[in-house]
């Protein structure tokens, strides 16, 4: 098909996530390769946003098209209810592995929603048939501005009122904290709050929710250094699960392996996704506690199982990428590589923070971000992307997120684009 009649056919038929279809130019990607991305036009772009956060070792990297290729010859799918894909069971063991075998038990589902719809019943149905049961513990604590998902379970506990204001008749309560952010004060700022709404509602919570270091739905707020760390503490005081939605954060992108290690923090309950399966396939996995999965086992006329599940839970497909995955993180030392890429970026950064109408230059790991002028956002994703960076545009910020295998001469290309587009935007203003 010729890319005009792609171009129409797109039009036509594909109405596309978050995204106003008046308004929508059509983009269709043909294929990838690394850090690219290239269109049915042949233009190249690297890939900055990593396909919205998921994508980890690069494009078609060829162990992991290997591994699922090599799974493809053995089965795709079979159902995760009363059996499951021995690969699903390797896949399970490496995530458990990847928690030191703190959170043993692993639950799969399809992605970043649906993980924590699953954590969300999870501590829920716990409360109810733990020993002894607590049953007034059903109320859910969550921050300001927080993402979690879509779906109507986790879409309750987001608190970005652009997503989810209208469908508020069809979401259950939650006892909202703030937002921490470190632009606009200490931990002990947003701590200080929170342990008066757990003084308040403690024994009734079932669970606190946290995007730990960085909410990056919220436009890339950081967490000041010690906030998580603080709430693992109140949750504990006041003996409520928390639960750490890592489905942005986790498999490096803070550079470590999951964002609550530079907080010592252990989450009760842990939500990955995106990079779980390095961006290849949806697949989401929601990780317990021995005791929380203890409260689960009874007879089976007992009605103790958790009842949930997804036709396509454990994928063997996906579950061959996890496991892909997790190997290359090992063979290709992706954690320790991370180091220099992210002093890197920390340079250019540095440089970019010199601007005038640049604010509030922040990083973590390789998640970076800064805060433009109205408008200009827009004009630096616009001026980048015809110049070979894809950014996902955003009127009045600016982040990168890149594939955690960008070489150190991609993020110079990445990041000189960024800068002469911010020059350009500044001087247009
Ligand atoms: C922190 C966080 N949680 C959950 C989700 C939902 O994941 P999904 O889009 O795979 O349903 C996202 C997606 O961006 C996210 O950033």
């Amino acid at each position: 098909m010729s890319p005009a009649e792609l171009h129409a056919l797109d039009q036509a038929h594909y109405w596309h996530s978050f995204t106003q279809m008046a308004e929508y130019e059509s983009a269709i990607i043909a294929r990838g390769e690394g850090v690219w991305i290239e269109d049915v036009e042949g233009r190249r772009y690297i890939d900055a946003a990593s396909s919205l956060w998921c994508n980890l070792h690069g494009h078609r990297h060829p162990k992991i098209d290997a591994a699922i290729r090599a799974q493809l010859d053995r089965i795709a799918h079979c159902t995760s209810l009363g059996m499951g894909a021995d690969v699903t069971v390797q896949a399970a063991r490496g995530l458990a592995d990847l928690t030191g075998n703190q959170l043993p038990r692993v639950f799969f589902s399809s992605d970043g929603s649906s993980a924590i719809e699953v954590a969300l019943k999870i501590a829920f149905q716990y409360w109810q048939q733990c020993e002894p049961a607590q049953p007034k513990r059903t109320k859910f604590l969550a921050l300001d501005a927080a993402y979690h998902g879509d779906t109507l379970g986790a879409a309750s506990v987001c608190g970005i009122d652009r997503y989810a204001a209208l469908f508020k008749p069809l979401l259950f309560d939650v006892i909202r904290g703030p937002m921490p952010d470190d632009r606009r004060g200490t931990a002990a700022d947003f701590l200080t709050p929170l342990a008066q709404l757990f003084a308040a509602h403690g024994d009734e919570l079932a669970a606190v929710v946290v995007e730990p270091l960085v909410q990056c739905a919220a436009g890339f707020a950081m967490q000041p250094l010690g906030f998580l760390r603080g709430l693992r503490e109140l949750a504990t005081k006041h003996g409520t699960l928390l639960i750490a939605d890592e489905v942005a954060v986790g498999f490096g992108r803070t550079g470590t392996m999951f964002a609550c290690e530079q907080e010592g923090v252990l989450p009760d309950i842990l939500c990955l996704g995106k990079g779980i399966t390095a961006g290849y396939l949806p697949l989401a996995a929601t990780l317990v506690k021995e005791e929380i999965y203890s409260a689960f086992l009874g007879p089976a006329n007992s009605g103790r199982a958790l009842f949930h599940g997804h036709s396509y839970s454990g994928n063997a497909l996906a579950s061959a990428a996890v496991v892909a995955n997790l190997e290359l993180f090992h063979q290709e030392e992706t954690l320790s590589q991370l180091s220099a890429k992210i002093k890197h970026l920390a340079n250019w950064l540095a440089r970019i923070a010199t601007k005038p109408g640049i604010k509030n230059v922040r990083q973590r790991g390789l998640i970076a971000a800064f805060d433009t002028l109205p408008g200009a956002g827009t004009q630096i994703a616009e001026y980048a992307r015809t110049h070979g960076v894809w950014l996902r545009p955003q009127p009045n910020f600016v982040y990168v997120m890149p594939p955690l295998a960008i070489t150190l001469e991609e993020l110079d290309t990445l990041m000189q684009t960024i800068t002469t587009a911010c020059d350009l935007a500044l001087t247009r203003q």
